[in-house]
């Protein structure tokens, strides 16, 4: 029977991340059946098909995405995007220490139907497990004549390169982590020309997430209608969702697109800790703007859903608050994040997300005025869409929903020079 999970069918065990124990789970299933069967644009039709959409955070459609590469450039690059640095998510981790031979199987079936000879794996400076786990199965896959000259004896040669990352966030950013694969500054990259066209050494590149490509062979084995029959219709499929924060039971689910997110959260992920009440939930990663428990009560969890509450499902990394929390305080600890990692080419990011975290540390310090409450509006409406990379929005996104949804905390501890709670971020 087909299984309904495309990443947690299995119980994880000593040796699960192994080359044996995943084609005992019909690994390398989805290559033998591509390089036998089917054409590099039947492979492309079918994950066109499946309507998988990228997972990296934005969630662009991956068929579109491989659609706008010219195949028949004479170099197509694949990067897999395996920075994974944005707070509260894990999911990349997950997939990198458990199944990697996924990944690598999703990325030679991209490149086969890309025409990449050459793929790339950034790695987070900071994995380690991963990134042994990522090489294990990198060295068993050569071994095996999955990797390398004539896969499995076939005309279709790839080779995959692990490059691991030095620690900046910034080099998630798609064109930031090919200037970092070049060998250059990790600075992000204007755009047009978009990777499509002009991506790693100015050659067609496609750039794509861990858990994007690691859904791919589950898509060529089972093809892409009963990939597009999961979950939503409009973005379908399964998701590892992240459960953090003040949660009983933290960790990673797999749920179909439109599951509830209430039953996520108090069902499988065992309600909010020290039985408190739900205060909010960052539905997305960090950056994506905050839902109150009010607005949160009958979300399902799809990009659709998430957009029409203002929000964003970005990398399905939810962070649970707990009433008590000082949003004030919360907000300073991801504003400081963001400050720390703006790359600083551009001056609304590198000044703006400077000033908003030096104007929290002053009305958490107990010297806030109200004018700083008007600035930490204003400033954030300076900094987004006039960047050259997102990070400017998803720094200024949570401090304008913080500041909007929970306004009269920020105006007590402006007003009394202390939080209304007792300012912790613990329960
Ligand atoms: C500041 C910043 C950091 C990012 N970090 C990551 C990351 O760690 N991993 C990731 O897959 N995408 C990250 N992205 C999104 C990538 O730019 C890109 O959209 C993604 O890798 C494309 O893959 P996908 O289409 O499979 O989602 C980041 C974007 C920005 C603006
Ligand atoms: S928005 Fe920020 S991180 Fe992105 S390029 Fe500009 S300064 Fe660098």
């Amino acid at each position: 029977m087909r299984s309904d999970r495309v990443f947690q069918s299995f119980p994880v065990t000593a040796d699960t991340h192994g080359l044996a124990a995943y084609r005992g789970r019909g690994g390398y299933g989805g290559l033998t059946k591509a390089l036998t069967s089917m054409q590099p644009l039947e492979v492309e039709q079918q994950v066109a098909a499946s309507g998988l959409q990228g997972r990296g955070g934005a969630g662009f459609g991956v068929g579109q995405k491989w659609s706008f590469v010219n195949k028949r450039a004479p170099v197509v690059y694949l990067c897999c995007n395996a920075d994974e640095g944005e707070p509260g998510t894990f999911k990349d981790r997950w997939i990198l220490e458990h199944s990697p031979h996924q990944l690598l199987e999703g990325m030679l079936l991209a490149s086969y139907a890309l025409r990449v000879r050459h793929a790339f794996v950034y790695i987070r400076g900071e994995f380690d497990l991963p990134l042994r786990r990522l090489q294990g199965a990198l060295q068993e896959a050569r071994e095996a004549g999955l990797v390398g000259e004539r896969i499995l004896g076939s005309d279709f040669s790839c080779d995959i390169v692990i490059h691991r990352g030095a620690g900046a966030y910034v080099c998630g950013e798609e064109s930031s982590l090919l200037n970092s694969l070049e060998g250059k500054k990790g600075y992000p990259r204007n755009k047009p020309p978009f990777p499509a066209i002009k991506g790693l050494y100015q050659r067609p590149t496609v750039v794509n997430n861990v858990e994007t490509l690691s859904a791919v062979p589950w898509i060529i084995v089972n093809g892409g209608a009963a990939y597009a029959a999961m979950g939503v219709k409009k973005n379908p499929g399964t998701r590892l969702f992240g459960v953090s924060g003040h949660v009983k039971r933290p960790g990673l689910f797999e749920r179909p697109t439109g599951y509830p997110m209430h039953k996520l959260l108090f069902e499988d992920a065992g309600g909010v800790l020290g039985g408190k009440a739900l205060k909010a939930v960052i539905p997305g990663g960090s950056s994506t703007p905050i839902l109150t428990a009010a607005e949160a009560e009958h979300l399902t969890l799809d990009a659709e859903a998430l957009s029409k509450a203002g929000s964003m499902l970005g990398s399905g990394a939810m962070i649970v608050i707990a009433e008590g929390t000082c949003m004030v305080r919360l907000l300073q600890v991801l504003t400081r994040f963001y400050s720390h990692e703006s790359c600083g080419q551009c001056t609304p990011c590198r000044e703006g997300t400077d000033w908003m975290n030096r104007i929290l540390q002053r009305i958490l310090a107990g010297r806030g005025t109200p004018a700083d409450l008007v600035s930490l509006q204003e400033i954030p409406q300076a900094i987004m869409g006039k960047t050259i990379c997102a990070l400017g929005d998803a720094a200024s996104m949570p401090v304008l929903s913080f500041i909007r949804k929970f306004g009269p905390e920020f105006q007590h501890y402006v007003e009394h020079g202390r939080s209304m709670h007792d300012g912790r971020l613990t329960v």
